[in-house]
C-alpha cells in the first residue's frame, strides 16, 4: 500500500485527506482491500451505494446498456432519460426533471431556476449547511473555511440559525428567491430540521412568495426510511435536488420541480453535456428498481431503528432517521473521532467522522441485523479502549 500512498502524493492536487487503505472490490455491504482484507462498509461511498456494492442485477443492466449506447448528448432524444423521469415522478410527486452529474451541479441548477422563476436575487440557507463546492452551491454552504478563499461568491446569501423560527422571520423577505434546506443535514453530522421550523418556512413562503428548495442529495432514495426525507414533513417543496445514491456510483444528479416552476423557465437557460445520458439514466433506473424490489426503503427504516437500539445499548446517543445515523463522542472519547475511525478501519469496520467529535454512519440500505451486531460489537470495543 505504501507505493500507492507515495504515488498519490506525487500526482494529486492535495485536496483529499485519505485514510490509509486501498480498496479493490466490493460485494454487498463489504469491501476488500488490495491485500484481500475484508471490511464492513458503513459509509457506502458517502451514502451512494444504497443497493450494496456490485449488485448483480445492477451490473447486468448497466453492462447491457454499456454495450448498447453510452452517450449521444441532449441534442437528441433517448428513452432511458424519459423512463427515469417517469419513475421519479411516481416516487417524488414532482412533475418535471433535469439531469446532471453530481449533487453540486443539481444545487447550481436549482439556484438558477429559483432566481429565474422569482426574478429575485437573495438566498437563505441554514447554519451548518453543506450544498456543494461549485461557486453557487458553495455560496449557500455554511463553513467559512470552504467559502472564504473563493470570495466573492454569489450574493446576497443569509444564513439562518438552525431550527430558529425567529431568526428565519428576520432573514426572509420580499427579495428572497429561495430558502434552501437539507431536511436532515449530512455533512455537518446528522442534524434534523424540526417540524415547527419547517412549518414556519412554508408559512413564510406563502406570505412572501419565495421558493423552497429541498436538497435531498444525501437524504434521497430511501436513506431516511422514506423515498425522500420530505415525506417526514408531509410537504412538497417547489424544487428538489438529488444525486449520490441515484446511480449507485455511476455519476448522476437531478432536479425535480413543480409544473408551475417548470412553466417559467425557457429554452437554453440551462444545460449539460453528459447530464442524463443513457448509461447514467439506466444506472438510476436499475437502482430504483432494486430499491423497490428488495424493499430497501422499509429495510432502512427497520434496520435503522435496530441500529439505534444497539448503539444505545453500548451507551451512545444516536440521532437520525433510517440508515442516516450519527452520534457524538463523550467522556474519555470526546474529540477522538479520527482515532476511532482509524481504529475501526484496522478492525475491519468503515465509519466516517464529520468533526473531531461526531461519527456518521450511512451504510448500504441492504444492511442486515447480523451486520449491525458485528458493527456495534466493534464500536463498543473501540469506545472502551484508550487512545
Ligand atoms: C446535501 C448535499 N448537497 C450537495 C452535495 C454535493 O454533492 P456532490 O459531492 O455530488 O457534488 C452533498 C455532498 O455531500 C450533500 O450532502
Amino acid at each position: 500500500m505504501e507505493d500507492v500512498f507515495k504515488k498519490e502524493k506525487e500526482l494529486f492536487i492535495p485536496f483529499f485527506s485519505r485514510l490509509p487503505v486501498v480498496f479493490e472490490r466490493g460485494e454487498g455491504c463489504w469491501l476488500y482491500d488490495i491485500n484481500g482484507k475484508k471490511y464492513l462498509d458503513l459509509v457506502a461511498g458517502i451514502a451512494c451505494i444504497s443497493i450494496g456494492h456490485s449488485h448483480p442485477a445492477f451490473v447486468e443492466r448497466v453492462s447491457e446498456q454499456l454495450r448498447k449506447l453510452v452517450h449521444v448528448s441532449n441534442l437528441y432524444y433517448t428513452t432511458p432519460q424519459l423512463d427515469l423521469a417517469e419513475k421519479l415522478r411516481d416516487i417524488s410527486g414532482f412533475s418535471k426533471f433535469f439531469f446532471c452529474n453530481s449533487g453540486t451541479e443539481a444545487v447550481e441548477g436549482a439556484l438558477k431556476i429559483a432566481r429565474k422563476v422569482t426574478g429575485r436575487k437573495k438566498f437563505v440557507a441554514l447554519e451548518n449547511s453543506f450544498h456543494g463546492r461549485t461557486m453557487g452551491a458553495l455560496s449557500v454552504t455554511w463553513k467559512e473555511k470552504f467559502r472564504k478563499p473563493f470570495e466573492p461568491l454569489i450574493s446576497p446569501v443569509e444564513f439562518c440559525r438552525f431550527n430558529d423560527v425567529e431568526d428565519l422571520e428576520r432573514k426572509v423577505d420580499k427579495n428572497t428567491a429561495a430558502v434552501i434546506i437539507e431536511p436532515i443535514q449530512g455533512e455537518s453530522g446528522i442534524n434534523e430540521v424540526n417540524q415547527e421550523f419547517m412549518r414556519a418556512v412554508f408559512e413564510k413562503k406563502d406570505e412572501l412568495g419565495f421558493l423552497v428548495i429541498f436538497d435531498e442529495v444525501q437524504t434521497g432514495f430511501g436513506r431516511t426510511g422514506r423515498w425522500f426525507a420530505k415525506e417526514h414533513f408531509n410537504i412538497q417543496p417547489d424544487i428538489m435536488t438529488m444525486a449520490k445514491a441515484m446511480g449507485s456510483g455511476i455519476p448522476i444528479g437531478g432536479i425535480g420541480v413543480s409544473e408551475e416552476v417548470a412553466s417559467r423557465v425557457e429554452l437554453s437557460e440551462h444545460g449539460s453535456t453528459f447530464g442524463g445520458n443513457p448509461l447514467a439514466c439506466t444506472a438510476a433506473i436499475a437502482t430504483l428498481e432494486i430499491i423497490e424490489r428488495e424493499k430497501l426503503v422499509e429495510n432502512a427504516r427497520i434496520v435503522g431503528e435496530y441500529f439505534k437500539e444497539r448503539l444505545r445499548k453500548i451507551g451512545l446517543n444516536p440521532r437520525g432517521k433510517g440508515l442516516m445515523l450519527g452520534f457524538d463522542l463523550e467522556d474519555k472519547n470526546k474529540g477522538k473521532a479520527v482515532e476511532i475511525v482509524k481504529e475501526g478501519l484496522s478492525k475491519g469496520l468503515i465509519m466516517n467522522y464529520t468533526s473531531e467529535n461526531t461519527i456518521r454512519l450511512v451504510p448500504p440500505l441492504t444492511l442486515k441485523k447480523e451486520e449491525v451486531d458485528f458493527a456495534t460489537k466493534i464500536i463498543g470495543s473501540i469506545l472502551d479502549q484508550s487512545f
